[in-house]
């Protein structure tokens, strides 16, 4: 008895320092594993931040039509995750929902994890999406030459220098190279004429 209760106090702890229980949702502790996450039924039209513990997530029923990219990324430890039934809106910011759906183990429900809008895609399964029925992806402008640039300089700084310094390494090495070389095919000519003059007395 006195084990469970401890168990539950420091599931109670670890849970206060991973992550708050959102208000709208209703929080249990997996014995000292982490969470179960009911928010389902409350409608929600966002995800509310998440406890970092969170093994079991309910948001089935609610009024979601998106999340935003990176917002689920940090639930490690979810095993268990229910998002049917709620009106999602496939425009292009839902491929990020769809690729993180795909990568967990127990989706529930799955085939009423629907598209609501737009209307070409309603009752359409987030699963059976494909990459060109997402028209809006089109008018994503591709990234302008001067930003990829600044973007990446920190890339090609670093690459830069290691190069240089690369080249000089390569550099030194041969002339090191050379000058051994040199100076052993001197000494050797010296070891053959001293050789010939012993041999000529
Ligand atoms: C989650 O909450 C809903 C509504 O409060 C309830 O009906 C449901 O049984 C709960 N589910 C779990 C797994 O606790
Ligand atoms: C959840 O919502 C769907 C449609 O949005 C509805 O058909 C279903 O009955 C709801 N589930 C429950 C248990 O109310």
């Amino acid at each position: 008895m006195t084990t469970r209760v401890g168990f539950v106090l420091l599931a109670m702890c670890i849970s206060g320092s991973v992550g708050q229980c959102p208000h709208s949702c209703i929080c249990t502790a997996i014995e000292w594993k982490g969470l179960t996450v009911n928010c389902s039924f409350r409608q929600l039209t966002e995800v509310p931040p998440l406890p970092y513990n969170t093994i079991r997530l309910f948001l089935q029923n609610n009024s979601l039509t998106r999340v935003s990219a990176g917002t689920l990324d940090r639930l490690l430890n979810l095993q268990e995750v229910d998002i049917s039934h709620n009106p999602w809106s496939c425009d292009c910011d839902i491929w990020y929902l769809k690729v993180w759906l795909e990568s967990q183990t127990l989706v529930r429900n799955s085939p009423h994890v629907q598209c609501s809008a737009p209307p070409s895609l309603s009752r359409t399964p987030l699963y059976h999406l494909s990459g060109n029925q997402l028209s809006d992806c089109r008018t994503l402008r591709p990234i302008k030459c001067h930003q990829f640039f600044v973007r990446d300089l920190f890339l090609i700084g670093p690459s830069l220098l290691i190069l240089l310094i690369f080249t000089c390494f390569l550099i030194i090495t041969k002339r090191l190279a050379c000058r051994v070389a040199i100076n052993s095919s001197r000494n050797i000519r010296r070891l053959t004429s001293a050789k010939n003059v012993l041999k000529s007395k």
